[in-house]
């Protein structure tokens, strides 16, 4: 706690919290996170149960609404979802002004905050229908985005969406479809990934929720909401940690350079840190790595791959369990570590896994979003701050510095 009076010559007290490690900005009926546990619920539902017995729509209506849908009511949501997953077709141009080497990261940041000059329909966030329809929208054009922005960087013609399919296969078929040609999902795969965004869809205030959130407490409309998440999450230490949690996995090669990394993992003179590994409130294993570690066995026994690197992974995770720097600093696999492994033997390429990961968390911040715009006590988001710069001088003209 800061007295500003000391500093300031004011009356009055302040926290001083780098990182907020303790602080808490809001309150939320999302999601709930026991660190020390590793319990992670949504609307009080195990992330477990979640994983194994339902879908990544039927998640996304939990965490809007609050409830698990009725039959109607999920079909109904399906319906909808699938009736906004078109993209404006004026958007096709604009994806033609980036570069073909573009990160999917950079073309989804512009995308998604463009989409606000596209709906301004539902743009006014007074407005409960236009919450309610921009929220679809966001939610629905999103696998749309992520599979242009992948076609784009590839040199394929872009796919419509195909309704008939689950969200999660319009998504594959998006993605690894060619015109013309019959894309057929396959069920381990469609399984997987939807498994994996729904193990992405929210985790209460981090960075990028974080993010969201204060930008929508100026009033911002949730489109540029949403691309400021996008930003955000592209960080190393945040989304882009499954990319480099793999880069790692693939550099290091063989078991038997794992001691050699976790001695520089450990070495504080080394920036080097073990990718997919701590995570800022888990003090426990990640309960989504938990699950992620057996969905790559299931995806593995269904595309009959076999990848080293899986084993690598594996044999990093017990050596680092077992070494007293991981156990004394309650560092354990997180959610990252495996869901690179995964995605890799889809097919996808690494610089589409941050956009993946922002697909799926789209759900969590839309929903942060509402529960906040919804809040009749809401205040615009102002941190304080600790001044350490000069006491007040006199200026000096430049002719006499
Ligand atoms: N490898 C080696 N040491 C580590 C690691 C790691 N992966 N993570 C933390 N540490 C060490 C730190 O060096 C620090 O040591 P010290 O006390 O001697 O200074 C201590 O553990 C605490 O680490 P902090 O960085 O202070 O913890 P913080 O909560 O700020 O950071 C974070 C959490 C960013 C996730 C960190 O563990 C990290 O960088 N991990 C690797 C990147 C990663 O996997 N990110 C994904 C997070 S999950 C997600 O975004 C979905």
């Amino acid at each position: 706690v800061i007295d500003i009076g000391k500093m300031y010559g004011k009356t009055g007290m302040f926290t001083y919290d780098p990182g907020f490690t303790s602080t808490a900005s809001c309150d939320s009926g999302l999601t709930y996170i026991d660190g020390e546990e590793g319990i992670l619920l949504h609307r009080g539902y195990p992330i477990g149960q979640l994983a194994e017995q339902s879908s990544f729509m039927e998640v996304s209506y939990l965490l809007l609404n609050g409830e698990l849908p009725s039959p109607e009511e999920y079909e109904k949501f399906n319906y909808t979802i699938s009736r906004h997953t078109m993209l404006h077709d004026q958007l096709r141009g604009f994806y033609q002004g980036f570069r073909r080497d573009a990160h999917p990261m950079a073309i989804m940041c512009g995308v998604v905050g463009a989409l606000s000059a596209f709906y301004h329909d539902s743009t006014d966030i007074a407005d409960p229908a236009h919450r309610t329809i921009s929220s679809h929208r966001l939610i629905a054009k999103m696998p749309t985005i992520a599979a242009m922005a992948y076609k784009y960087s590839i040199g394929q013609p872009f796919l419509y969406p195909d309704n008939s399919l689950s969200y999660t296969g319009n998504f594959l078929r998006m993605t690894f479809g060619v015109p013309a040609e019959e894309y057929e999902v396959i069920p381990a795969v469609e399984k997987a990934m939807d498994r994996i965004f729904i193990l992405h869809a929210d985790h209460e205030q981090n960075a990028s929720t974080s993010t969201v959130r204060l930008a929508g407490s100026s009033g911002a409309n949730p489109f540029a909401c949403i691309a400021a998440g996008i930003a955000c999450l592209w960080g190393p230490a945040h989304g882009g940690a499954n990319e480099a949690a793999l880069n790692m996995l693939q550099e290091i090669g063989t078991p038997d350079r794992i001691p050699h990394y976790i001695e520089r993992a450990k070495n504080k003179d080394d920036p080097f840190r073990l990718m997919g590994f701590g995570h800022r409130v888990y003090k426990n294993y990640d309960p989504r790595a938990t699950v992620m570690q057996k969905t790559v066995r299931e995806v593995f026994d269904a595309l009959k791959v076999k990848d080293p690197v899986f084993e690598v992974a594996l044999r990093l995770e017990e050596m680092a369990l077992n070494d007293d720097y991981f156990v004394e600093k309650k560092l354990f696999p997180n959610v990252d570590f495996y869901s690179g492994v995964i995605l890799s033997a889809i097919g996808f390429p690494t610089t589409m896994f941050t956009a993946l990961f922002a697909l799926a968390r789209t759900v969590g911040w839309v929903a942060q979003w509402n529960e906040m715009i919804s809040d009749p006590g809401q205040r615009i988001g102002r941190p304080r701050q600790l001044y350490t710069g000069p006491a007040q001088r006199d200026y000096v003209p430049l002719s006499q510095r």
